[in-house]
């Protein structure tokens, strides 16, 4: 591991990682594999270790949204196949190819273009279909039918078929029941169309969590993988037990006391009612603790402290509950004692979900690896 010489880190616990997979693996059908989904630095936790971690646990192989993550995986030596879900321009098609790496087609002028490229051998595909999700894919049977006939060309080689739901971790099902009616309905199409077998992947953590039986092939697994739920919902439902990987650790770097009136950080916006204990800790915006936090709770010596004052880029002040010291541990995410303050816990006050919270802890913050 990299030498760090700054009192903050993320904490990974690989065991958790490994831990949450075998429980989803305990609700799937026996033929359902696992795509481990490890794009944006897997969820923030750590691409190359997610992955590695994930493919012991069982998971077959790697979804990424970018070509440049998925290099940087073949880069470190991991061999199973990889997804890149998003485009990749047709100019960068070889690249792809010369890294044996799968990509994510949707479009007749994709096809078109890379069709008239000189590759070396035929690029792996998986056909993108909008069943619902409004974002990538195609919607209608003329669209897949001119995808098809584009496809049958020496330069591809189809071997999936996917779609995303929009709203599998609501309470309310409508949508996700009409994007698979809407699934059926080009399944139907595709297969009187395409005598070869292709895999066809369509959940992603909410639904494989909720809807076992309802999947296919693959799942994709990304969020719950993390330990952590896709929404409310879910975790209300909790059809899966899961642990989080990912703690958020500082210490303080200094500890004062001081008297009523006394302002802290930019803006003076927070006085001192009484005598307070004021504590320092070394993280700031620049490390993704956003400035929407102040007001919020982390833990010192197992109690809840509030963040006062702004946060500033590389530090935040906390109004300690008694005298601490420095070097004292700050749990910003995770357990200390009886305390847990959670990624939801900070989703909530800064109005997102625990996906941005894991995806905002910048790269500036290094990352450690604990079984
Ligand atoms: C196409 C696709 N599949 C699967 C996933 C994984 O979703 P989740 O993290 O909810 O499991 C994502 C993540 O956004 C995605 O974009």
């Amino acid at each position: 591991m990299k030498e760090f010489y700054r009192d903050s880190w993320v904490e990974i616990k690989l065991a958790h990682i490994d831990y949450n997979i075998k429980q989803l693996t305990k609700r799937l059908r026996k033929e359902t594999n696992i795509y481990a989904v490890v794009k944006a630095n897997g969820y923030g936790h750590g691409d190359i270790e997610v992955a590695r971690t994930a493919i012991d646990a069982g998971a077959k192989r790697l979804a990424v949204a970018l070509l440049d993550e998925a290099i940087k995986l073949r880069e470190a030596g991991i061999h199973v196949p990889i997804l890149v879900m998003g485009r990749v321009r047709p100019a960068d098609v070889p690249v792809a190819v010369k890294y044996e790496i799968t990509l994510t087609c949707y479009q007749k002028e994709w096809l078109e273009e890379v069709r008239q490229l000189e590759l070396e051998k035929p690029v792996t595909v998986h056909l993108k279909w909008d069943t619902g999700m409004g974002r990538i894919g195609i919607r209608s049977t003329t669209e897949l039918l001119d995808n098809l006939k584009l496809l049958k060309h020496k330069a591809f080689y189809l071997e999936g078929i996917f779609t995303h739901f929009a709203t599998a971790d609501e309470e309310n099902l409508g949508h996700f029941e009409s994007q698979l009616v809407h699934f059926q309905r080009l399944r139907e199409v595709f297969e009187k169309n395409w005598q070869e077998k292709v895999l066809f992947h369509t959940g992603n953590s909410a639904a494989s969590m909720r809807f076992p039986d309802k999947m296919f092939d693959f799942v994709r697994f990304g969020i719950s993988m993390y330990g952590l739920y896709p929404s409310p919902t879910v975790k209300l439902e909790q059809p899966i037990d899961l642990k989080p990987a990912l703690s958020l650790q500082s210490r303080l770097i200094h500890v004062k006391k001081v008297e009523p009136g006394t302002t802290i950080s930019y803006g003076a916006t927070y006085t001192a009612q009484t005598e307070e204990w004021i504590g320092t800790v070394p993280l700031g915006y620049a490390d993704g603790i956003r400035r929407g936090l102040q007001g919020s709770e982390v833990l010192v010596n197992g109690k809840r402290c509030e963040i006062v004052g702004r946060i500033c880029m590389d530090q935040f002040m906390l109004r300690l509950t008694e005298q601490a010291k420095v070097g004292d541990l700050v749990t910003v995410i995770g357990k200390q004692d009886q305390e847990e303050i959670e990624m939801d816990e900070l989703a909530e006050k800064l109005e997102t979900i625990n996906y941005e919270i894991a995806c905002m802890i910048s790269s500036r913050v290094p990352r450690i690896y604990v079984d």
